[in-house]
């Protein structure tokens, strides 16, 4: 636990990265980590591209605007919201809870609640579904307590990214406390870089880019500044 609070406590945004070999087990632990994060409905609604080759590297630098952690990082991770995955995910948790002698009654809940995700999570064609549904919705909540699922494409979008921020800041902390640090970024070229990691622009977004590596010893870290707590926080 001291090591969790140290790590985000000690963690930077590095700019400049020196030379470092990030082994297979070192990468798989700062994934795994990623992959441990919460999700809504532990739906995981997220990919991973962890690009090491120095080629492929270079590329993905120079479209994440050739900044200098993207250029001098050991590693990138692209961090992409997949809304597409829901399905096989759905799936893969069906097969593991008959695996794990899960009892018929739970499999059964799992199996209605993700026909019920899944007809939620439809937005139809031009999104005449989710504006049918957001109309029944929103007639529900002049009468009761409810909440307003995830109904249009930008909704689910939104839905989507929120449970990838959390996967990557797992994924930043966790590098941190393995003695690897990171830098992420939202300056990058979208569209190319979804083309060039061959990305669905009705399934995919890119949240963000994590370059990953070693600071460098020239970096000077600039002090960090954060609003006093009481600008930030409302106690009631
Ligand atoms: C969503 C997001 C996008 C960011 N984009 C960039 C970026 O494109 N380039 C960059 O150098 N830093 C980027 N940063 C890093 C921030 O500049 C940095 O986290 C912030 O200045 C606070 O510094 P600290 O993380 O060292 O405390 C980004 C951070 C976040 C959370």
């Amino acid at each position: 636990m001291d090591n969790t609070l140290g790590a985000i406590l000690q963690r930077r945004a590095v700019k400049v990265f020196e030379p470092m070999e990030i082994s297979q087990g070192l990468r798989e632990q700062i994934l795994n980590a990623a992959r441990l994060a919460p999700s809504s409905f532990n739906s995981q609604p997220y990919r991973f591209y962890w690009v090491e080759s120095a080629a492929k590297r270079a590329t993905v630098a120079k479209l994440c605007l050739g900044q200098q952690p993207a250029k001098t990082a050991s590693a990138l991770v692209v961090a992409v919201a997949d809304i597409g995955s829901m399905f096989a995910t759905t799936q893969g948790q069906l097969v593991w809870m008959r695996a794990s002698n899960f009892s018929e009654e739970k499999i059964h809940d799992y199996e209605r609640a993700a026909k019920i995700g899944r007809i939620l999570f439809m937005p139809g064609p031009f999104g005449i579904f989710a504006a049918l549904k957001w109309v029944a919705f929103w007639l529900l909540n002049l009468w009761r307590t409810s909440a307003m699922p995830p109904l249009f494409h930008q909704d689910l979008l939104k839905w989507a990214t929120k449970s990838t921020s959390l996967a990557c800041q797992n994924l930043m902390i966790a590098a941190e406390a393995l003695g690897v640090n990171t830098c992420p970024m939202e300056g990058f070229d979208g569209r190319r870089l979804s083309r060039y990691l061959g990305l669905s622009r009705r399934y995919h977004d890119i949240i963000m880019v994590i370059a990953v590596g070693k600071r460098s010893h020239a970096f000077v870290q600039p002090p960090q500044w954060r609003r006093p707590l009481q600008g930030t926080v409302t106690v009631l």
